[in-house]
């Protein structure tokens, strides 16, 4: 395959786009992802004396949730302005115990079995070789540790996701009809297949579902996904104001159309997977 005819680069993929949308993302949609951190970080048992990696960890949502229950914990992002984000929080809840480094998840700069337990939190879906993001978290991981990742459900699932989506393809058609993904985490099948190949039992992959957002006003809603939303931020810098502005209002009419009684509250489901470490003695034995 030659560099022409390579599919073009998932923008998700990027640091830069998450390093646009860092400050918009800590303030905006933090909050709505945080209940899927709380879930994901009580379903893993923690010690006190654990040490815990959170693998694109974003603002630190779980890293910080999870501090002051644990010994230490390694925060990772390739987003440099979102581990800028981190640290500040760090500083401001003045929590010692959690260090945030910029680091690929997909080459992380840690030795063989230093954790106890691993989160990724809508972070390792977007890796452009997942199956290599799942196998540096298995490398990582102690024998005997867990693992807990949680990727979006297909949109169908998601009134949240479902409001956005008619409101973006109201304003902004899209000429190509889009190309069927590679498989996806939307899947359970596929979740659980790629934390098996990784090396990991006891698997689980379940569909937990929270109430993200309670929107007031159609306009704020709209104007905080595309300050904090990676999907609309990258659309917005496509397009010159005037012509943001018009399409912007197209959308924010769907969206009123769409929930014409307000307050509302949406939900969004994600699957959270869950998996752990063989103990050394029953790691079979490749020789
Ligand atoms: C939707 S945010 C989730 C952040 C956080 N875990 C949370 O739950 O709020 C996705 C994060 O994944 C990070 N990310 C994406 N690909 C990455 C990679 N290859 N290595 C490290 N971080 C990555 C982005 O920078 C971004 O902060």
């Amino acid at each position: 395959m030659t560099a022409d005819t390579l599919p073009p680069a998932n923008p998700f993929s990027a640091p830069e786009t998450w390093d646009w949308v860092a400050t918009g993302y800590e303030q905006h949609t933090q909050p709505m992802l945080a209940p899927f951190a709380r879930t994901a970080s009580q379903r893993l048992v923690l010690g006190k004396n654990d040490r815990v990696l959170d693998i694109a960890t974003g603002p630190g949502t779980l890293s910080l949730m999870i501090a002051r229950k644990v010994a230490q914990v390694n925060a990772i992002d390739f987003s440099k302005a979102m581990v800028d984000c981190c640290r500040a929080q760090i500083d401001k809840d003045a929590v010692g115990n959690v260090n945030a480094q910029v680091m690929d998840g997909q080459h992380l700069d840690f030795d063989d079995n230093s954790f106890d337990a691993v989160f990724s939190m809508f972070g390792l879906m977007f890796f452009p070789d997942r199956a290599r993001g799942f196998s540096e978290a298995f490398r990582v991981l102690k024998p005997g540790g867990k693992i807990a990742v949680t990727s979006w459900a297909p949109v169908d699932r998601s009134p949240m996701m479902q409001l956005l989506f008619a409101a973006i393809g109201s304003a902004f058609p899209t000429p190509d009809p889009p190309t069927k993904p590679a498989p996806s985490l939307d899947d359970p099948t596929v979740f659980a297949r790629e934390l098996l190949e990784a090396g990991f039992d006891q698997i689980q992959v379940e569909p937990v579902v929270h109430d993200c957002i309670e929107i007031h006003d159609a306009q704020n809603f709209w104007d905080a996904m595309v300050a904090g939303g990676a999907p609309l931020a990258l659309l917005r810098r496509k397009y010159d104001s005037d012509e943001w502005n018009e399409r912007s209002k197209v959308a924010v009419q769907t969206m009123r159309e769409v929930l014409p009684e307000l307050p509302h509250t949406l939900t969004s489901q994600a699957f959270l997977g869950i998996g752990g470490k063989p103990k050394v003695d029953t790691i079979p034995s490749t020789a």
